[in-house]
């Protein structure tokens, strides 16, 4: 049983727990944990003072990590997933392409949240899970046990830039936001520098509308 998050109530998690089959290259790439695996406690250690930090929740696969990273190599980011082969296929990349600015973390993200004492620059989640039924509403990455703990986390300015393909998760985080003072921002265009992650795709494929929205700590 994995440990309660700290930031939502205890045992509500915002992921759905997958059995997935890990190929023998990313059990490879998990065994070593040096870098660019960082623990959470090594994040705290070697958190970088000199460059601007992006933590990107549920980054899920390794791509648009990397095209990310190539394309703002001044930034470090720290992506986080609990999500192993993922992770695996994330930490082989960093490897073999010989990406130096991005540290992964295969954590709970909120759980990370509650322990790290540093501020980013800012944040992403791209289509976090929507969790579309009225129940499990309360799974939701953006609500507002959420928002206090990235608000928390971020220097005044920084950003939380996300994305969704579920127009009802997207109107709710509008509301949320809005009513709260704390932020600025809204949706936006979407940007050409974001890549298109695996879930953007089926979301297009399906003809779904993608909305990205962006805020800022005032
Ligand atoms: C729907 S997928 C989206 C993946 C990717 N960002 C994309 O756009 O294709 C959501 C991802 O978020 C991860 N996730 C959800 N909640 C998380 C949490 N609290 N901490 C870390 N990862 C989380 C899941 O494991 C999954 O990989």
């Amino acid at each position: 049983m994995p440990p309660a998050s700290s930031v939502l109530r205890p045992g509500l998690r915002t992921f759905k727990p997958r059995r997935s089959r890990i190929t023998p290259r990313q059990r490879r790439a998990l065994t070593d944990r040096s870098h660019p695996f960082k623990t959470p406690e090594e994040l705290t250690r070697d958190w970088p003072t000199d460059r601007p930090v992006i933590i990107d929740i549920g980054f899920g696969s390794a791509e648009p990590v990397i095209d990310l990273a190539t394309a703002f190599p001044e930034q470090t980011i720290v992506a986080v997933d609990v999500h192993s082969p993922g992770v695996g296929d994330l930490v082989d990349r960093c490897r073999t392409d010989d990406v130096g600015n991005v540290f992964v973390v295969e954590a709970d993200a909120l759980d990370l949240l509650a322990e790290l004492p540093h501020e980013a620059a800012g944040f992403r989640s791209f289509f976090p899970d929507p969790w579309p039924k009225s129940r499990h509403h309360k799974r939701r990455l953006v609500q507002p046990p959420v928002v206090d703990a990235i608000h928390d986390h971020l220097i005044a300015g920084g950003y939380w830039h996300i994305a969704t393909d579920w127009a009802q998760y997207a109107e709710s985080i509008i509301e949320l936001f809005d009513a709260d003072e704390r932020w600025s921002g809204g949706i936006i265009e979407r940007p050409s520098w974001r890549p298109v992650t695996h879930f953007e795709r089926r979301a297009i494929r399906d003809g779904r509308e993608v909305f990205d929205m962006w805020f800022e700590r005032r």
